[in-house]
């Protein structure tokens, strides 16, 4: 940078060719920032330019550029790579690990779509690379982009990377004009074990395993380092086609070979599940002379009709499983047992081990569970491990199954220390010192602080603040854990985010001022605040992080409800309700304890029926309430959980504070909004024959449909199987629409 002049010696026409040698200066900070891989300048020398700026043109202002700097707070997202939106959603796999839950597939899908038990199905079995995902997108035969799987919806662009794996054609001869090839980017031992020695001797950096060398690999913003790095690739799939590949997977997979695609040899037809679980031995004994790391094998239906019936839940298909391999393990000393309280207030006792690698992997801590499995029994009060509990002190052993949290298959009782005591479960919050409470029938402890208790707090904002809630950029865990211990600048509820900006502005010291933060982060933290003021209300209700209610279940009360202020009025409605539903929850629970025989079950009920309906409800409360629990994938005790924690007064406080400070909360998209069925109410009732209960719900739900459990006012249609009964005769009272299953299907288009 040029000696800079003291700004009181500058002249008008000096000033003036200052002025705009500083905007030109700082525009290409700004680009090299927030588009290149790396910053020119550091934070402190661009708020230095800022700070002159603004102060040549406190001394000038009329000399004010239209481009003027000072005007420009931050950017677009300062990454690394660019985003790709994918075509189609990059999902994930269903886990499965014992052969019982092969057959169990097999029956769903059977069950699904109505077949009779020997009807012939085809699968295919192939090896699970543990690699990562790749989606390739080819127009016309040429390799447009590369994408990694990013959160599903949104993949980093590794274009420039993935050109230089030699494995990836870049061009192709005779493939459909659109083409998303997905697969896995892995690295092959051999190559793994030159990549770390060339390391070690140059004093570069090593990795823990190829799937850890693949991913530093393929995420390199230089590209030119990628194509130094042996990468290799396996085609498994596809995402968005302009045609089809051909009618099955495994034709499929041969036409991608065809076209230039490694494929894995170990893909094979097989006819079921027996033949499912004599592939998965096969290959199980293959895997230590495969030459690259697998870690189950993946099962799917080969007929691509039968895959589009399937369709997904929310984030894996119907039409799949992962079979994993068995679980490493590893016995190692169990140093102490640690109790996290969550946000929801659960207890949480995780073991502090001392380190062991357990296939690859670093492990010093696992989960614990709750109570009764470190006592040795099931929450039936079932003996597991033959009853054996765990101490501090204690041998144990240590398995990962899949990418989940460690967890503690066995204690070695030979090994026991002389002086090792049973473990006894906190009965208060270690964190709030409130009372820990285990309700019947609960294996879990729960710290009944709520808000004060800062770990649920802290849980709570985190949870906020999270990729499906809020998805605040800048706003991490480690930020929450900062700002919340703040003093000057706290965010200890959701609404302290948005008021952020306005607090830092009244306040004497800066957040731009202090650690971590520069001008430019702190300008960015706020503008990202700012663009969550407008927040889709499937997300501000999972946001809230309220037990039992997870992001499903957030769209399905968005899609009914359809806006804040209804869902909050109707919960209001229901508060009565749902209070009484606790309270013969409990009546059941008591009466039950106390017959104890299943003889006795008319004394349950009426103990509870006697709870709900004295004194009588206002009818009110009463249609809210079943309004409520009547919306599909919303159970009673979701509805408990809702009600209660949204009508609690000072949790309510802070949800209308946080609501207070946002712009706009965004109805749900509709999903067809081309389908006649869009928006409207179903229910289906009697027997469905050429559709299934689940398969029906979810192509109507596909069409923007609701289904609901029971007939109300609110119903559009009701949808009458064989033998249909009181449900038909209710809508026909109510006038609601009623057709049979042929009608619905002509009117959904199927
Ligand atoms: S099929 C709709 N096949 O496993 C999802 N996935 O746990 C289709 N993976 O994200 C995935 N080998 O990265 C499929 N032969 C294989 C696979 C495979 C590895 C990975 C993939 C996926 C993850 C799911």
């Amino acid at each position: 940078m040029a000696q800079e002049r003291a700004i009181a010696d500058l002249n008008e026409a000096e000033a003036g060719a200052e002025l705009a040698r500083l905007a030109g200066e700082l525009a290409r900070a700004n680009r090299a920032y927030h588009q290149a891989d790396t910053p020119e300048i550091t934070d402190a020398a661009y708020d230095a330019l800022k700070a002159r700026n603004a102060a040549i043109e406190a001394r000038f202002p009329h000399l004010k550029r239209p481009d003027s700097p000072s005007d420009q707070v931050g950017a677009a997202p300062a990454e690394g790579f660019g985003k790709i939106r994918h075509a189609q959603r990059m999902l994930s796999l269903a886990n499965a690990f014992e052969p019982e839950e092969i057959a169990e597939f097999d029956a769903r899908i059977r069950r699904y779509l109505n077949l009779v038990p020997d009807a012939p199905l085809a699968y295919t079995a192939e090896p699970k690379i543990d690699g990562l995902s790749l989606s390739l997108r080819y127009e016309d035969g040429v390799l447009v982009h590369a994408a990694t799987r990013g959160d599903g919806e949104t993949g980093e662009d590794v274009t420039a990377n993935a050109r230089t794996i030699a494995e990836i054609p870049v061009r192709l001869e005779g493939a459909p004009a659109l083409l998303e090839v997905r697969g896995e980017v892995y690295m092959r031992h051999a190559d793994f074990q030159a990549l770390n020695a060339r390391a070690a001797e140059t004093g570069g950096k090593s990795f823990a395993n190829p799937r850890n060398a693949a991913a530093g690999s393929l995420r390199q913003l230089d590209a030119e380092i990628t194509r130094a790095r042996p990468l290799s690739f396996f085609a498994y799939g596809w995402g968005a086609l302009s045609e089809p590949l051909a009618d099955g997977q495994m034709a499929s997979l041969k036409r991608l070979e065809t076209l230039g695609f490694q494929v894995n040899r170990l893909t094979r037809p097989c006819d079921g599940p027996a033949a499912l679980l004599e592939h998965y031995r096969a290959i199980e004994a293959a895997r230590p002379d495969l030459g690259y790391d697998i870690d189950g094998v993946v099962y799917k239906i080969d007929d691509l009709a039968l895959q589009a019936r399937l369709g997904f839940r929310s984030t894996t298909p119907r039409w799949a499983i992962a079979h994993k391999f068995a679980a490493e393990t590893a016995w190692t000393v169990l140093e102490g047992i640690e109790i996290q309280v969550g946000r929801t207030g659960a207890l949480s006792p995780v073991a502090r081990l001392k380190p062991i690698n357990v296939g690859g992997v670093l492990v010093s801590n696992a989960t614990l569970h709750n109570e009764d499995y470190i006592a040795g029994r099931d929450s039936r009060g079932q003996p597991i491990r033959e009853g054996r509990d765990i101490r501090v002190g204690d041998r144990v052993q240590v398995y990962r199954a899949g990418d989940v949290i460690p967890k503690i298959a066995d204690v070695d009782l030979a090994q026991r220390p002389g002086d090792a005591v049973p473990y006894v479960f906190p009965q208060t919050c270690p964190e709030c010192g409130s009372v820990a409470l285990r309700e019947p029938g609960d294996s879990t402890h729960r710290c009944t602080g709520g808000l004060i208790c800062p770990a649920q707090a802290i849980e709570k904002l985190k949870h906020f603040v999270s990729r499906n809630a809020f998805d605040i950029d800048g706003l991490g865990a480690k930020q929450i854990e900062m700002f919340f211990a703040d003093d000057q600048l706290p965010i200890r509820e959701p609404a302290d985010i948005f008021t952020l900006r306005a607090r830092d502005a009244a306040n004497l010291t800066k957040l731009k001022n202090r650690d971590g933060f520069g001008e430019r982060s702190a300008a960015k933290l706020f503008d990202a605040i700012d663009e969550r003021r407008r927040i889709p209300l499937a997300r501000l209700l999972f946001g809230l992080g309220i037990r039992h209610l997870g992001e499903v279940a957030a769209a399905d009360l968005a899609r009914h409800f359809g806006g804040w202020r209804v869902l909050i009025d109707t919960v209001d409605r229901a508060a009565p309700a749902a209070a009484r539903a606790l309270a013969a929850d409990e009546a059941e629970q008591a009466e039950r304890a106390r017959a104890a025989t299943e003889g006795r079950r008319a004394e349950v009920k009426k103990a509870r029926d006697a709870i709900w309906d004295d004194p009588p409800l206002p009818e009110g409360a009463r249609l809210a309430w079943e309004e409520i629990i009547g919306i599909e994938g919303v159970g009673a005790v979701l509805a408990a959980s809702l009600v209660t924690t949204l009508t609690q007064g000072r949790e309510r406080a802070s949800v209308e504070r946080l609501v207070a400070e946002l712009a706009e909360i965004q109805p749900p998209e509709q999903r067809s909004t081309d389908s006649p069925v869009a928006g409207k109410t179903i229910v289906f009732t009697g027997t469905l024959t050429r559709l299934t209960r689940a398969e029906a719900k979810a192509r109507a739900e596909a069409s923007g449909a609701k289904v609901a459990g029971s007939v109300s006012a609110k119903t559009d249609i009701l949808v009458a199987g064989e033998g249909a009964g009181s449900k038909a005769a209710k809508a026909e009272a109510l006038g609601v629409r009623v057709i049979d299953e042929d009608a619905w299907l002509a009117l959904i288009g199927a």
